[in-house]
């Protein structure tokens, strides 16, 4: 049944005390930055009316940043996390992003299939030392080589 429910990804236009209760229940086991005070959009998968995948992208700093990607276990595989990625990647865009951060330990998942794919790239600190035990940063630089390669990522397209 939820093998076949039809996804819809939607920014969450309205971040209402309902939408807030199943918010707080999707990341229940897991931290999650508040970013209530920042510039911020989440965007949520939709089967039907039940939330199958959530994340979001704030401006901190000057910086655009992605985080929280999350996919419930019976919808992975599908490619919820590619289009919740990329409706972020695409939001920065428009709203005139030139880099867009995201942080992440080494070999994630997370990272393997919804970051590098795009071409972000990590950028150690402190000289170029990263150990393999600390979250870390990927950059991905908006050039024209990034819609040659996606052009749904492209301004104005829908
Ligand atoms: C990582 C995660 C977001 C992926 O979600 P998803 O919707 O299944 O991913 P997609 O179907 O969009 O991604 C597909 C790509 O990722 C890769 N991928 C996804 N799942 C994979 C797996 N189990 N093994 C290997 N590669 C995998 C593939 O490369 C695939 O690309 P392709 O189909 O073009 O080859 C999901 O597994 C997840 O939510 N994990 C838990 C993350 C979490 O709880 N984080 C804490 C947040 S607080």
């Amino acid at each position: 049944m939820k093998k076949s429910a039809e996804i819809t990804v939607r920014k969450i236009s309205r971040e209402s005390g309902e939408w807030r209760t199943r918010y707080e229940a999707f990341y229940s086991d897991c931290e999650i930055k508040r970013v209530d005070k920042l510039d911020h959009a989440y965007f949520a998968a939709y089967a039907a009316d039940e939330i199958a995948g959530h994340s979001v992208v704030y401006l901190e700093n000057e910086r655009w940043v992605m985080d929280g990607l999350r996919v419930k276990p019976e919808f992975r595989e599908r490619g919820i996390a590619k289009k919740l990625t990329e409706a972020r990647i695409r939001y920065a865009i428009e709203r005139g992003a030139k880099e867009i951060w995201y942080a992440c330990d080494d070999g994630n998942l997370v990272t393997i299939c919804c970051h590098l794919r795009y071409g972000f790239e990590k950028v150690c600190p402190h000289e170029g030392h990263c150990t393999a035990a600390t979250a870390h940063w990927y950059r991905l630089k908006v050039a024209p080589a990034l819609f040659k390669k996606f052009p749904a990522l492209k301004p104005g397209r829908a």
